[in-house]
């Protein structure tokens, strides 16, 4: 017995059209016409659209900050996940200093397992590198499934490496057929800046993004594209968020260099001016890198829309206000960084971008999900509907019209950094793998259904490195 969506209207990143889509098992098996088979359930879609199911490839649940951790969980930020229309996570695995990987991807498999109201993934986020980390990297990428490794360029004296140990990462990772995704801000710089800060009395949370600039982002960015060439690697830049970073991601991919980069919908629709605020609410907005000048939105959006940038994320990395982001109240550096967004993404960027104009349809379907399916080894498995693909589907009412707020959404934090913003559309019904697990707009499946997806190696663009 199958499942069969009559009437919908098919979206993926190349085509649309009105079909069936047929279910059996955890698969999509058939699309066309007149494709139910005895004892399928039919379901009436009709007037929605059909996406692939979203695929967030940033998120950090039960991170540890300190003496404690992010305020969302694997259960609770996958519930919010899959309400907002994602099926698949990556998540940041994160070593801390003394660990090897092996030890923090068990430490990050124990933290999601049977927990996990989505598929999942894990990168290696590599904090403390040596010869032993070296040698770890393949067992990851061919035993373990992990694909994808992260470095920080910031955060002094906690996650940060350096330029050394980025190359041999770079290196390394590039060997073993996986790709590295590196946050570029330069930490040297922004440690001094904060520290200057603070020593004047500066403390409040406008001085995060003044001890943050852009330029901080922008030769980051540079560095680590020239140290992926000098290692002859793939790499991705995570959370993009200026024109200048843009700049040099957009003269590499026009040398040649492969290099892929994403965004959040925070750097597409909020300003600096969110630092601003009164009291001490701007804290909510203390992520970084931080909100930029309003003028750099409009070249993000740009970016989209040119193909520079490859991929929607959300860094969904909530903390309270109350509680969390009020250890900061004395001095902004002790604010811990991040924010929440796991559930608003599709429909942040279906409204602001697909009803704006400014994206098609497809480029949402390819920004939302296909690039990140393809770039981290999980196509055409999952960021597709095809015949053969587990059958991951968003039912999309077009017709459905709300506002943001705290209250209306499932995120395990106490506010949300897009209170009241307007969203066009609502992922009505969401399918994990065969499984419906949303109906009209909530949850029906009280046991978390996720698995763990062991991801293929990266395969670069140049078709005779794969071979
Ligand atoms: O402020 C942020 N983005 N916190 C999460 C960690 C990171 O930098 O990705
Ligand atoms: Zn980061
Ligand atoms: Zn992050």
């Amino acid at each position: 017995m199958g499942i069969v969506l009559n009437g919908g209207t098919i979206v993926t990143a190349a085509d649309m059209y009105q079909a069936d889509v047929r279910i059996e098992g955890e698969r999509i098996v058939a699309i066309g016409y007149e494709i139910k088979q005895p004892g399928d359930q039919a379901i009436d879609v009709d007037g929605c659209f059909l996406f692939p199911g979203g695929i967030d490839p940033h998120t950090h649940f039960d991170l540890p900050m300190g003496t404690f951790s992010t305020a969302d969980d694997f259960f609770t930020g996958s519930k919010a996940a899959v309400l907002g229309g994602t099926t698949t996570i990556l998540d940041f695995a994160t070593q801390f200093k003394g660990e090897t990987l092996k030890a923090a991807l068990g430490n990050w498999h124990a933290k999601a397992e049977g927990k996990c109201y989505v598929d999942y993934g894990f990168h290696m986020a590599i904090t403390d590198w040596n010869e032993q980390i070296a040698r770890e990297i393949t067992d990851l990428v061919q035993v373990e499934g992990v694909p994808s490794f992260k470095l920080y360029m910031a955060y002094k004296n906690i996650l940060q490496v350096d330029d050394g140990a980025l190359l041999q990462a770079l290196r390394h990772a590039g060997e073993s057929g996986a790709l590295v995704c590196v946050h570029c801000e330069n930490g040297d710089v922004i440690y001094d800046l904060v520290h200057e800060a603070v020593a004047q009395g500066k403390t409040s949370p406008k001085y995060h993004p003044l001890t943050r600039p852009p330029e901080a982002e922008e030769e980051a960015t540079a560095r680590v594209i020239a140290l992926a060439q000098i290692a002859k690697a793939p790499l991705y830049i995570v959370h993009l968020t200026c024109k200048g970073a843009l700049q040099a991601v957009t003269k590499a991919k026009l040398k040649g260099i492969e290099v892929y980069a994403e965004t959040c919908p925070q750097y597409l629709l909020l300003d600096d001016s969110y630092y601003n605020l009164e009291g001490f609410n701007s804290a909510k907005y203390v992520i970084s890198p931080p909100l930029r000048p309003i003028d750099h939105q409009q070249e993000l959006w740009s970016g989209l829309q040119t193909g520079i940038l490859d991929i929607v994320a959300t860094d969904h990395c909530a903390f309270n206000y109350q509680g969390q982001k009020e250890l900061g109240v004395n001095d902004f550096s002790k604010i811990p960084n991040g924010a929440p967004g796991v559930e608003t993404r599709m429909g942040l960027l279906y409204t602001y971008g697909v009803m704006t104009g400014k994206l098609s349809i497809h480029e949402f379907v390819a920004l939302t999900s296909t690039n990140a399916a393809k770039l981290f080894g999980l196509f055409p498995r999952k960021g597709t509907i095809a015949p053969g693909s587990d059958a991951d589907l968003v039912v999309w009412d077009p017709r459905i019209s709300s506002v943001i707020t705290v209250d209306s959404l499932h995120q395990n934090v106490d506010y949300t950094p897009f209170e009241g913003f307007k969203q066009t559309g609502q992922a009505t019904q969401v399918f994990l793998r065969g499984k419906q697990v949303v109906q009209n707009g909530r949850l029906i499946e009280e046991k978390p259904m996720g698995n763990y997806l062991p991801r293929k190696p990266f395969l670069k663009r140049k078709v005779e490195e794969n071979v």
